[in-house]
């Protein structure tokens, strides 16, 4: 799927029968969020432990887990935006529930479309840049809305990760069918509670219209252009980032990895990694 404005369609269409991360009732998506999702990105939490984030945009909030655990958990003032009208309707519901309705502000817009005159403290995007038509375009305009000093946190599809995970699921879909990939998916995924939740993460996963994978060599070059600087990856586990050949050799590990995980082991690798970056001060 290559045209634009079809991508954009489609993807919309998708999410809107039935957004991604979603409970069958919002009791049970507030308490995941009163358990604080966050703490499973070691280095996003350890930055918003941090008095100096007090601004927060996040693009492509879904239904909310993260803006709502950022202004829950940690007091950020929180502006979150996401195309889908159901989606939102939920992280409202979260909202109220959960007592951050005052700290986060939930803005229904094509993220590409979203502007604002205030700069951010920290710019999160979790899942989303790869679903949209141009990944790299989607990239830079989240990096805009960074303040001098501030941070950009991005989760991507992992193009060595991704394709053992793919090319599993996608197989079993074709030879046996959708509910045949769902109960093979179920018994990986386990922590995935209710079914309406686990089948929200299948589809996003493995039916989704339109997504593309990417290397953190690729993204590390994405950085340098937007005049930022990688702080901390998934990739390593968070270590330090000061040999970047290393870690670019690193990364193709995770093909081997993937079809250890989802093949040998049935463990859930959905092939996906993080980036932490930080704008210079001037
Ligand atoms: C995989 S979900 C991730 C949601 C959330 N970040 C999470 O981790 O649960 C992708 C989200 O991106 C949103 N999205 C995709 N393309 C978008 C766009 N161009 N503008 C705004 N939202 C978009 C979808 O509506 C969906 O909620």
């Amino acid at each position: 799927m290559t045209d634009a404005s079809t991508v954009t369609h489609a993807v919309r269409d998708f999410y809107r029968d039935m957004p991604f991360n979603y409970y069958s009732d919002a009791g049970l998506a507030a308490d995941s969020v009163a358990r604080n999702p966050i703490a499973d990105y070691p280095d996003l939490d350890a930055l918003l432990e941090e008095d100096e984030i007090e601004t927060v945009l996040e693009l492509g909030c879904g239904a909310g887990w993260a803006s709502n655990s950022m202004a829950k958990h940690y007091g950020k003032s929180v502006t979150a935006v996401d195309f889908t009208a159901a989606a939102l309707a939920r992280a409202r519901d979260v909202s109220g529930r959960l007592g951050t309705t005052d700290q986060v502000r939930f803005v229904e817009s094509d993220l590409f479309e979203f502007q604002s005159p205030d700069s951010f403290d920290l710019v999160v995007s979790v899942g989303v840049l790869h679903h949209t038509r141009d990944c790299r375009a989607a990239f830079a305009h989240a990096a805009q809305f960074v303040a001098p000093g501030g941070f950009l946190f991005v989760g991507l599809y992992h193009l060595f990760g991704r394709r053992p995970f793919l090319e599993l699921f996608q197989g079993i879909h074709a030879r046996e069918g959708e509910e045949a990939a769902f109960e093979r998916f179920r018994s990986c995924a386990s922590t995935l509670s209710d079914e309406t939740h686990q089948r929200s993460w299948f589809r996003d996963q493995v039916l989704h219209p339109h997504e593309t994978q990417h290397t953190l060599a690729e993204v590390w070059n994405w950085l340098d252009e937007e005049g930022l600087s990688l702080v901390s990856t998934s990739i390593n586990q968070y270590q330090d980032v000061d040999d970047r050949p290393a870690l670019e050799e690193l990364e193709k590990r995770c093909e081997a990895i993937s079809w250890q995980r989802n093949r040998d082991e049935n463990s859930y690798y959905p092939g996906f990694f993080t980036i932490l970056a930080q704008r210079d001060e001037a």
